[in-house]
């Protein structure tokens, strides 16, 4: 079944709807647009890292697009200083957009993804108020993963860019997988207590660098992806509202659990678009294991 059918089947909001079909068939031209360029762009964003060509290329395709449709009043990217508002749009949806996660292993030709976060207002809302979340990732497959609130599903790219269901209702089940970020060195101390017992119970390591590859992986496998606060750098590095709420709200609507190593970052309210968290996102063993650590502190 492809996406434009399982979404009517399952009797989605036509405007949501629209929208999630506007982000598939922009997974393709994304996609398509990997041969173009492979640099750098010489500039940065507004967290200091480096952009490539592609992560410009992606923005603005989505942004484009996205002002073209007027499918929505609000956009936020990763990659822009502000939220853009959109005159007289079709609706009040926002939404909010890493163009392309783990972009620094497009050189080396790593699977990278598209992350995207649905509100029904603006994108300065907790992240449980999402109406919808979704992924794009761009590996060996193309493939997307969303929620709507009501269950995880998987699709798969043919090679005409139409989308086709793989897995419907994914529930995430116990693995022993860790894809723990920054260096050991930097621990903080209920962190490092909490990885050690991980290891102990003989979790595997696979990080790459992606965190949404990261994330497929333990959506599918299990265990839990961390992206730690560490010293001198108590918050983190992941953003909460392009990254780690989407992605959070996915693993929860799975059976998993996402937190900011003591409370739900759903429930987080952001006041500005450029929040930082730190995250562990994963199995609820294993996120309720490090909310008890940090918490006892
Ligand atoms: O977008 C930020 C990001 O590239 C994530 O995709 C990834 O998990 C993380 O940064 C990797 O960070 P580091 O380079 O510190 O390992
Ligand atoms: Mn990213």
């Amino acid at each position: 079944m492809n996406l434009k059918d399982f979404l009517s089947r399952n009797n989605t909001d036509p405007k949501l709807s629209e929208l999630i079909l506007f982000f598939a068939e922009n997974g393709q031209t994304i996609k398509s647009g990997f041969l173009k360029s492979q640099n750098k762009a010489g500039t940065h964003n507004i967290y200091g890292e480096e952009q490539m060509a592609l992560d410009k290329w992606a923005d603005d395709v989505l942004i484009n697009g996205l002002k073209k449709t007027r499918l929505v009043r609000y956009i936020a990217t990763e990659e822009q200083p502000g939220i853009i508002e959109i005159d007289n749009p079709k609706n009040q949806f926002g939404v909010v957009i890493d163009p392309l996660d783990g972009s620094s292993l497009i050189d080396v030709n790593l699977a990278v993804g598209t992350i995207i976060g649905i509100y029904p207002g603006t994108v300065l809302d907790m992240g449980k108020n999402m109406i919808a979340a979704m992924y794009i990732l761009y590996g060996p497959l193309t493939t997307l993963t969303f929620t709507t609130g009501n269950g995880v599903h998987d699709f798969v790219m043919d090679e005409k860019g139409d989308f086709h269901l793989t897995a419907e209702n994914i529930k995430m089940p116990d693995g022993k997988i860790y894809a723990p970020g920054a260096l050991r060195k930097d621990y903080l101390p209920a962190h490092a207590r909490f990885i050690e017992i991980l290891e102990k119970d003989g979790y595997k390591l696979r990080f790459s660098g992606s965190f949404v590859a990261d994330m497929h992986q333990i959506l599918h496998k299990g265990g839990m992806f961390t992206y730690p606060g560490i010293k001198g750098k108590e918050k983190g590095k992941l953003r909460l509202l392009f990254e780690a709420n989407p992605m959070g709200k996915i693993i929860t609507e799975a059976g998993g659990a996402v937190s900011n190593g003591k409370i739900d970052i759903l429930s987080i309210k952001p006041d500005v678009i450029d929040y930082i968290t730190p995250i562990y996102a994963g199995g609820k063993k294993e996120i309720g294991l490090i909310n008890r650590y940090m918490n006892e502190i």
